[in-house]
């Protein structure tokens, strides 16, 4: 059965305090989509304007009251608060309304806890639900101490349930940051088996329910949990593709992105962040129709800069999906207002619509990054050989008894690849510049060949 749930956004108009870049109404649309997530049974939710904040309750008396009437009336079991509140202020309010109170960082942990799927995530997970919750056990229990004598092996008697709870509690932080620890570990063996994936990876980014998972199952044609579920991919997935050109590349889906982050669940966001700064393209899927879409595309670029990919770099692509809730009174403005920005391609996940140029742009973007190469390599290097077939263009091939000089076009991602895994014959390049002119690189050519 699921939970009869009231959600509410606090809209906290305090004077001093910068007001939100997202509309109120937007954001209690986010919080019902994350309680919905969870499967709770939203019975209603509403925004209410919170002029002063109350140390006791957050939000006023009198709606406290009001709240108390609906809660009652819809036999609301779970209310869920899209602010944070203090452990005081979430008993006091499960006191007044008689049901269940959860914040917006429980409620973020709860789905984090339902999503995560790598060993990893799950760890992180934990320890952010356990900090959380030690937290407030600190907080929240300090005045109401109690003694529990006799519990023997649980702790010496006469110690305080607090201290029992607040030492188990850092038992199991401990335990558990040795046993990520151990993960993190093996995560980096897998991230350098990773780094030998034979081609390049374009890595998905983007807010929670932009529509990752659709565009990413479209382009593939595999089925990925893709729900109007927000964080159903907690753990990255990849998948091959073949591009218009030929080139095959890794796309991987990443993990949705959230306004508000518990600083407590950063590091579980990053674990899962990092592969995408190996990705040799990161493409940013954005919900255009949303009518919080900047808000959402500053949040996600704010996290990628602190990770040192800035808005300016190379290899981020932009992709505006949900293209067939726009109209085309929308379309006009939107080709207007990112006249001569970075690239970016409208598209539908959904109808399809764009997807090819969604590929394509892709396709693109690896190509500007190719380079030309010369390369000699002993004709007995059939491996090497059959490598660069498989990944780049030849242009031209001459043999010359046991040397084969091989002048190639290859993405530079490939390139760095084959240097990887042919050390031995790194040094054997010779290098031109990318459009050089191909009388000059023929003689150049013939120059190193002689
Ligand atoms: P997380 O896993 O939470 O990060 O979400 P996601 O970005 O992977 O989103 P997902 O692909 O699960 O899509 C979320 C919802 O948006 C689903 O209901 C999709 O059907 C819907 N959706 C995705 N693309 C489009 C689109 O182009 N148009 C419309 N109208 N809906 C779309």
């Amino acid at each position: 059965m699921t939970d009869r749930t009231l959600v509410l956004h606090p809209d906290l108009l305090q004077p001093g305090v910068q007001p939100s870049l997202r509309a109120p109404e937007a954001r209690l649309q986010e919080a019902v989509g994350l309680a919905t997530a969870i499967s709770l049974g939203v019975e209603h939710a509403e925004v209410a304007a919170v002029k002063q904040v109350r140390p006791a309750t957050l939000i006023g008396g009198g709606l406290v009251e009001r709240l108390a009437e609906t809660i009652a009336e819809k036999k609301i079991d779970v209310v869920i608060v899209d602010s944070a509140l203090t452990p005081v202020q979430q008993r006091n309010l499960e006191r007044a309304w008689q049901c269940k109170v959860i914040d917006r960082t429980g409620l973020i942990l709860e789905i984090f806890g339902a999503r995560a799927r790598t060993k990893e995530g799950k760890l992180q997970v934990e320890l952010a639900a356990l900090s959380y919750q030690r937290s407030r056990l600190v907080r929240s229990w300090t005045h109401l101490e109690r003694q529990r004598g006799g519990v023997g092996f649980m702790g010496g008697p006469g110690e305080s349930q607090l201290e029992i709870d607040r030492r188990l509690i850092t038992e199991r932080i401990t335990r558990l940051k040795k046993e990520l620890k151990q993960v993190q570990r093996t995560r980096g063996l897998h991230r350098g088996a990773r780094q030998r994936v034979p081609y390049p990876v374009v890595a998905f980014v983007g807010y929670t329910n932009a529509g990752k998972s659709t565009l990413f199952n479209r382009l593939t044609e595999a089925k990925v949990l893709a729900q109007d579920q927000l964080f159903a991919t907690l753990d990255p997935t990849m998948r091959r593709v073949v591009l218009p050109s030929g080139q095959t590349v890794i796309l991987s889906d990443t993990v949705g992105f959230i306004s508000d982050l518990p600083t407590d669940l950063i590091a579980a966001f990053r674990a899962t962040l990092e592969e995408v700064l190996e990705a040799d393209l990161i493409l940013h899927v954005r919900d255009i129709a949303h009518a919080d879409s900047r808000a959402q595309e500053a949040d996600v670029k704010a996290v990628l800069g602190d990770l040192g990919v800035t808005e300016n770099a190379t290899h981020l692509l932009e992709v505006l999906n949900k293209a067939d809730l726009l109209g085309p009174q929308d379309r006009s403005r939107l080709a207007l207002r990112d006249a001569g920005k970075p690239p970016a391609v409208l598209c539908s996940a959904l109808t399809g619509e764009g997807c090819g140029d969604v590929l394509a742009m892709i396709d693109q973007a690896l190509s500007a990054k190719r380079v030309q190469r010369t390369l000699r390599l002993p004709v007995s290097e059939g491996a090497a050989l059959s490598w660069l077939y498989d990944h780049a263009e030849v242009l031209e091939r001459k043999d010359d008894d046991l040397v084969a000089c091989v002048t190639v076009k290859i993405a530079q991602p490939d390139f760095q690849r084959y240097l990887k895994l042919f050390p031995e014959l790194a040094e054997q390049e010779a290098e031109f510049p990318e459009d050089a002119d191909p009388l000059e690189s023929a003689i150049e050519n013939q120059l190193h060949s002689g």
